[in-house]
């Protein structure tokens, strides 16, 4: 089989162009009864003057045949209509013109595949018109159905004369030689306006328009009229017929071929664009199908849509071609998901993400740049940095392990972009923008630390899981696939609540000193002043202030455990190393630790600013966006704990007094890991309740399994402390209703005086559309049932506004 090895269009090609002996009927009158069969010879049913044929047209599987009406006086067949794109009809299928239902056509099991419905009377023949036109008739020679307009079988292609009405819609096929239904449609909707969108497979829900015509009745104060149907005439002219009569020119071009000399056809491409073609009717030009004139006008822009995919796949750059289609392609590092798809999205060659960075020594140089002229993705940022240099910009994706992308645009914004990456374009009116495109020179580069077989089961298996999610998420949304990934996301959890259950052993003793120094209590000591100055007294022990020598000297703040556990030192490195690996930008670094006997320290970076509690509850009122900044720093922190660091860790006591603030006001979560720590034998329905008064979600009281949910809770009222600028428990307040702050916040959310709650903080009243949302997360936060509770990623998007924030119950 030589033919198997050729591509797969080159296949196709050769098939149409296979001599196909048709034994036609040419008067185009069929009478109920006739069938046509499914077969490389089958004959079609041909219109009076041989420019259209119905019947079977042959499928790229060449035991597969597609029912169908194309233009039958020239050399490449050019099919205008289709009924079983999504049901290919294997050899011997029937189609049969019948009395009662109409064409049925029906597999050799006689299962059918499809029919023309709504069929009113009954049919006496059918006629293959001149136009193009497939028209069922009753005895009075009235139409009950038509392939021009058969809207429970859209395709993809009008022909002169065929009008498109409101409600009407074009639907694309998958590709040029698949067609099966594809994601674009052109509609004309009922309030008039011409749309080109683009729909999430597969449902038919439709994302933003890549194009629209305007045509509406709106347009205060001079309501215009709004579009009635859209008309192909004979002449190769298409224009949208206003409710008043006025015709809208979809383009400024007119066909300069005049219709008795060239075929017309109108079709939106597989590829997202609606495209005007002609081709000469002399049957000596070796002129193909030429266009003249397509929407929109550059598809790569024109298609921001803020969901979705955009006319490429993921991560895909989409560049505007001579003839209007676009192209679609992959950066450097990257690749095609489905290499048979050009148009389809790209993963990246390397297993991107901080699982990955966290894995390497530190210093390494990981990754490499592509950096990319004019070249955007317009959606998919989470940050932006301004003013910014380009080295600046480069840096800080190169340091944030989130960042895929970075465009850096003159004028000096830089925006980091996460995958995947969507609406990805070539554009010249970026004016030298540029996409710096980062990609790893090397998958993991730390040899995973000799694994004594089962102990480092967790950070590959975390990867799979990624790569597995990540391959979902770019395949697009199926249902199948989202039931997939809401397994593995369920999955996920379950496997972290389990983990959280078992300590794990993490790495051994000398893996700790890679990572952390070992101090000597000596060393400490001296580094402290002999444990001088007390920085603050936790319920895990005290903190002092230091200054060692790691180069220079750095001020560290040396935190003395209580003596309260028992454990014995494997366990206690190995939580030190689980922290030690944990690193964020809105955690408390830890730097190294002592282990002598009954001494244990452990040795963190000093942080100038103090406690959020002395933040927040000094004399002054901290200003609003520095306090919003730190409320989604927070969520940040906490979102890494949770989910995103290699082992989940539950902190257990979130309050003010333990989020520190370090020179830039960067909220930084400090003690984390130490609940576990200090409770080695922690089991999962607890009766030592830990954490703080006023923050302790009631999950704790009543003996049930202890998850992540606590810290949402007790994030949840730091979240209101934050707002207000005033402690959840305030004995010494003037009235009584005030002194517990969830309940009075609740109380001012249902009467409607949220004010109240922000005294006169007028920054915050500025802003009260924000307020509101973070006072309604903070409720969410705060629900007594742990499953009514958002997760922290859930939370971080509802600060970022990039989900909505529903009503809280109460
Ligand atoms: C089609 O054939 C039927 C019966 O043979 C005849 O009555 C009818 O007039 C024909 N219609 C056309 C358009 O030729
Ligand atoms: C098509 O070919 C098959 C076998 O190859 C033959 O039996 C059949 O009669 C042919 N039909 C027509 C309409 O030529
Ligand atoms: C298409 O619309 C035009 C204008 O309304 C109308 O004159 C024409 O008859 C319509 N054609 C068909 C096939 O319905
Ligand atoms: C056409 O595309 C659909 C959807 O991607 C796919 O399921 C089907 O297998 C494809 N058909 C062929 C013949 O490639
Ligand atoms: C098609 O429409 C154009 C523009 O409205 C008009 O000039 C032309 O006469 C029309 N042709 C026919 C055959 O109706
Ligand atoms: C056919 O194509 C050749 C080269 O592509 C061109 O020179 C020639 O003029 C064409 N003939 C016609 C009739 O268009
Ligand atoms: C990185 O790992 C992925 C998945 O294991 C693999 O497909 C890819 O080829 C690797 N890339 C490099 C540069 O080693
Ligand atoms: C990438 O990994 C390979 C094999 O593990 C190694 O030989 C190579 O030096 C690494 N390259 C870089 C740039 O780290």
């Amino acid at each position: 089989m030589a033919m198997a090895f050729l591509p797969p269009w080159l296949l196709v090609s050769l098939l149409i162009l296979l001599p196909i002996s048709t034994v036609a009927q040419s008067n185009g009158n069929i009478t109920a009864g006739d069938s046509l069969i499914a077969a490389a010879n089958s004959s079609s049913w041909l219109s009076p003057s041989g420019d259209f044929a119905f019947g079977f047209s042959p499928h790229s599987d060449k035991d597969f045949f597609l029912l169908s009406i194309w233009f039958a006086n020239i050399p490449d067949r050019t099919i205008v209509w289709y009924a079983n794109g999504d049901k290919p009809a294997p050899r011997g299928s029937k189609v049969e013109l019948t009395a009662d239902r109409g064409l049925v056509l029906t597999d050799p099991q006689d299962q059918q595949l499809w029919s023309s419905q709504t069929i009113i009377g009954t049919v006496a023949s059918g006629v293959m018109t001149d136009e193009g036109n497939f028209v069922l008739q009753d005895r009075e020679f009235t139409t009950v159905w038509e392939s021009f307009n058969s809207p429970t079988t859209p395709t993809d292609t009008l022909l002169p004369t065929q009008n498109l009405t409101r409600g009407g819609v074009l639907s694309s096929r998958q590709s040029e030689t698949n067609f099966s239904t594809g994601r674009f449609r052109l509609r004309l909707q009922q309030d008039g306006n011409l749309v080109l969108v683009t729909v999430n497979l597969p449902t038919d829900y439709a994302n933003e328009a890549y194009y629209a015509s305007g045509t509406t009745s709106s347009g205060d104060p001079n309501p215009s009229s709004p579009g009635r149907v859209l008309v192909f005439n004979e002449s190769g002219y298409m224009f949208i017929l206003r409710d008043n009569g006025q015709q809208v020119r979809l383009t400024q071009g007119q066909p300069v071929e005049s219709s008795a000399d060239f075929y017309f056809r109108a079709t939106l491409n597989f590829d997202g664009v609606f495209t005007l073609y002609s081709h000469p009717k002399a049957s000596n030009s070796n002129r193909s199908w030429s266009p003249l004139w397509s929407l929109p006008e550059n598809i790569c822009v024109a298609s921001l849509v803020s969901e979705g995919i955009g006319v490429c796949g993921y991560n895909s750059i989409c560049t505007l071609k001579a003839d209007g289609r676009p192209m679609c392609g992959c950066p450097r590092g990257y690749s095609l998901l489905d290499p048979d798809d050009q148009y389809g999205s790209c993963k990246p060659d390397f297993i991107p993400g901080c699982e990955e960075d966290r894995l390497s020594p530190p210093g390494e140089d990981l990754y490499t740049w592509e950096d990319l002229t004019n070249t955007d993705w317009p959606s998919s940022d989470y940050a932006l940095l301004r003013p910014c240099t380009e080295n600046q910009c480069r840096q800080s994706c190169l340091e944030d392990c989130m960042c895929a992308v970075a465009i850096f645009r003159l004028g000096n914004s830089c925006w980091k972009k996460k995958l995947p990456l969507s609406n990805g374009r070539v554009d010249s009116s970026l004016n030298g923008g540029k996409a710096l495109i980062k990609i790893r020179k090397n998958n993991s580069t730390l040899p995973v630390p000799d694994p004594p077989s089962d102990q480092y089961p967790e950070p590959k298996k975390k990867n799979q899981h990624t790569l597995i999610l990540i391959g979902l998420v770019l395949l697009g949304g199926s249902a199948f696939v989202i039931v997939i990934l809401i397994v593995a996301v369920c999955l996920g959890r379950f496997s972290f609540i389990y983990h959280n259950k078992q300590p794990k052993i993490i790495a051994n003793a000398s893996s700790v000193q890679l990572n952390l120094r070992c101090f000597t209590y000596k060393e400490l000591e001296e580094a402290t002043d002999g444990f001088k100055e007390e920085l603050g007294k936790g319920a895990f022990g005290v903190v002092y202030k230091g200054t060692i020598q790691m180069g220079s000297s750095v001020h560290v703040a040396v935190k003395k455990l209580n003596n309260s556990f028992q454990d014995g030192e494997r366990e206690f490195r190995t939580e030190v190393s689980v922290i030690g690996q944990t690193h964020h930008k809105n955690l408390v670094r830890l730097l190294g630790f002592c282990d002598e006997g009954q001494q244990r320290l452990l040795v963190y970076e000093f942080l100038s600013n103090g406690t959020l509690a002395g933040f927040l509850f000094g004399d002054l009122k901290p200003s609003w966006n520095r306090r919003i900044e730190i409320a989604i720093g927070i969520a940040r922190g906490l979102l890494y704990l949770h989910e995103e660091c290699s082992s989940p860790i539950i902190h257990c006591d979130i309050k003010p007094q333990n989020i520190l603030l370090d020179d830039y006001y960067n909220a930084r979560i400090a003690d984390f890991g130490l609940a576990k720590l200090l409770m080695m034998n922690q089991s999962h329905t607890n009766t030592a309740i830990r954490g703080t008064k006023g923050y302790v979600a009631p999950d704790w009281f009543r003996h049930m399994p202890i998850t992540a949910k606590v810290d949402v809770y007790s994030y949840g009222v730091v979240l209101l402390e934050i707002i207000c600028c005033r402690k959840s428990v305030c004995m010494e307040s003037d009235l009584e209703d005030k002194a517990i702050l969830t309940d009075w916040a609740y109380d001012c959310y249902q009467e409607g005086t949220l004010d109240a709650l922000l005294e006169y903080d007028a920054e915050a009243l500025d802003d009260r559309k924000r307020m509101e949302k973070f006072v309604k997360v903070a409720f969410w936060c705060i629900q007594e049932d742990p499953s009514l509770r958002p997760t922290m990623r859930k939370v971080t998007q509802m600060l970022d506004e990039v989900v909505e924030v529903l009503v809280p119950p109460y």
